[in-house]
């Protein structure tokens, strides 16, 4: 397998995406191919540039085994279309916002996440910020399907 750079973007780079990040590394360490991939993430706002990701994530993830905690937000930026070979949207508002700001002929880089999963009938990660702890719970069984479909397919 190649080696691959992948960038999951959501809209605060608190919620979606750091868990995003975190269960990826998790689900490509347990099948032994966590070495082939450099694993970032960001948001397409601003408002929480150098924050931790949001509590209820972390205590999500923690109880799943996955460790949040020091990863700190970052706004995307054009050069990551350079950085990185895809940048995975959580959704739809997301994948809008990157591919206006995707530099000439790099917009191909810019995929849905939840692409690599048909099957589930979900195409968007809904953003968890404004409800409870159950929406943690939703996002994370859907960033573990659609990590392990993108694993598979970049493994091919
Ligand atoms: P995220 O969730 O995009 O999954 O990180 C959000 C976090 C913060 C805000 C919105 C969504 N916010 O409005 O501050």
């Amino acid at each position: 397998m190649t080696h691959h750079r992948l960038l999951f973007v959501c809209l605060g780079n608190i919620c979606r995406s750091p868990m995003a990040e975190g269960v990826f590394a998790q689900v490509a360490d347990l099948a032994g191919h966590r070495d082939r991939f450099v694993l970032e993430s960001a948001g397409t706002a601003s408002w929480h540039v150098g924050n931790p990701p949001d509590p209820r994530g972390q205590a999500a993830a923690a109880a799943r085994g996955i460790d949040i905690s020091a990863l700190r937000g970052r706004q995307v930026s054009q050069q990551d279309f350079t950085d990185f070979d895809l940048l995975l949207a959580m959704d739809a508002s997301n994948h809008s916002e990157l591919v206006d700001l995707a530099p000439e002929g790099s917009a191909h880089k810019v995929r849905l996440f939840l692409d690599d999963v048909p099957e589930i009938g979900i195409s968007e990660v809904p953003d968890p910020y404004y409800g409870g702890d159950e929406g943690f719970e939703q996002v994370l069984d859907l960033l573990e399907a659609g990590s392990k479909a993108l694993l598979n397919r970049l493994s091919r």
